[in-house]
């Protein structure tokens, strides 16, 4: 039996998606730019998406620009800020997705921006307070994602938000991992710029969003045709934007979370020594990141795969090498342990059995490992 638990990395793409971009490349299938009939018509399928998403997100549907996904939403806007803004301080949560943490770093070298980088606390969440403290005069920008994609620690943004509101420093907030699990009112957290992405809801791959709030400049680095106001230009992928849409909203974690739970406490109780990370603050429902003392965590996603378990580890592929989590790194744990670990994200179709099975798996592969390791 396969089990899919691995939502974190991408949803499964659900069918009222799969339909709506079906319906959107066969009836709207010209270019919106065209002033046609047939550019009209995708021009009004793009239309009815963006409204529908700014209705959803709560905010202007002039502010939505769609992208290629959360990866290149959260290069605009950091692009899009630091370009323009005179030599200054960046400060940033250690914690970013890559998407954020690279390309600032890359764009402060180039530009001369100093960059900060704040630590969590070991829980996994930052410190509003010692976040905001590195703000000052000299800060051109500032991150600070809402849910963590390998913990799943919701972030204090809405605090950080408001602080920087107060110093009017330009903030990025990587939303991608809170749409879908949580309350996301983007007019409500005031964030110069939020990111979303498609995947993480069970739309599809490919396309994102950024939302910059009314009157915020943002250079672009998409010059051509002048498509979303002139903010991204290229031929926009209609389809994709109208299966996003559609899957705005269907799952729904409620349920999530009980099953999350009950697989950590049977977890911890067949594996006492077993760490879970960022238990006793607010998480996204769905998320359950430990690590297994002794134990591989490579080796035990791969013993797991082949029992049909898809799962993820507290590793990430760099230059063909496997790193530890920065994130579990960031949080303080050692880098052997951050090696141990394993990141299981449930999807809205699971139930206590399967994280059960998963327990017992896990208890087996443990022993049959130690086993063959002569302990
Ligand atoms: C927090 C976070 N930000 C950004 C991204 C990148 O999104 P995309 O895969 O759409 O480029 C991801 C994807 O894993 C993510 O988890």
């Amino acid at each position: 039996m396969q089990r899919y638990l691995d939502y974190n990395a991408t949803c499964p793409t659900l069918d009222v998606a799969l339909e709506a971009m079906h319906k959107t490349a066969k009836h709207a299938s010209g270019n919106p730019s065209s002033m046609h009939w047939a550019g009209r018509a995708a021009r009004r399928a793009l239309d009815d998406a963006r409204d529908k998403m700014a209705n959803y997100l709560n905010v202007e549907s002039g502010s939505l620009v769609f992208t290629s996904g959360g990866t290149e939403a959260n290069n605009m806007a950091i692009f899009g800020c630091l370009s323009t803004a005179k030599k200054g301080k960046v400060v940033v949560s250690a914690i970013e997705h890559p998407s954020v943490l690279q390309t600032i770093t890359y764009w402060s070298e180039r530009l001369g921006h100093k960059l900060c980088l704040v630590r969590p606390q070991k829980n996994g969440q930052m410190d509003a307070d010692i976040f905001c403290a590195e703000l000052d005069e000299h800060t051109v920008m500032a991150c600070l994602m809402w849910a963590n994609n390998e913990s799943g620690v919701i972030q204090p943004v809405h605090k950080v938000v408001q602080v920087c509101k107060q110093l009017s420093i330009p903030v990025l907030v990587d939303g991608v991992q809170a749409l879908g699990k949580m309350n996301v009112d983007v007019n409500a957290l005031g964030a110069d710029f939020i990111s979303f992405s498609a995947h993480k809801i069970g739309g599809p791959k490919g396309v994102g969003v950024l939302a910059i709030r009314r009157g915020v400049q943002c250079e672009t680095w998409a010059l051509g045709g002048g498509q979303e106001r002139g903010r991204r230009s290229g031929t926009e992928n209609v389809p994709a934007v109208a299966g996003f849409a559609a899957a705005l909203g269907v799952l729904d974690y409620a349920d999530a979370e009980t099953v999350r739970d009950g697989f950590e406490e049977m977890l911890l109780a067949k594996m006492p020594d077993v760490t879970i990370h960022g238990s006793d603050v607010e998480r996204v429902a769905n998320t359950s990141m430990f690590t297994v003392p002794g134990m591989d965590g490579e080796t035990l996603l791969m013993q797991l795969d082949l029992s049909g378990f898809a799962v993820a580890s507290g590793s990430a592929c760099s230059s063909g090498k496997r790193e530890p989590s920065h994130v579990l790194q960031a949080m303080g744990v050692n880098e052997r342990a951050a090696r141990s670990s394993l990141r299981v994200s449930f999807g809205i179709e699971h139930t206590e059995d399967d994280a059960s099975a998963l327990v017992d798996e896990l208890v087996r592969i443990r022993g049959l490992l130690k086993h063959m390791a002569g302990l």
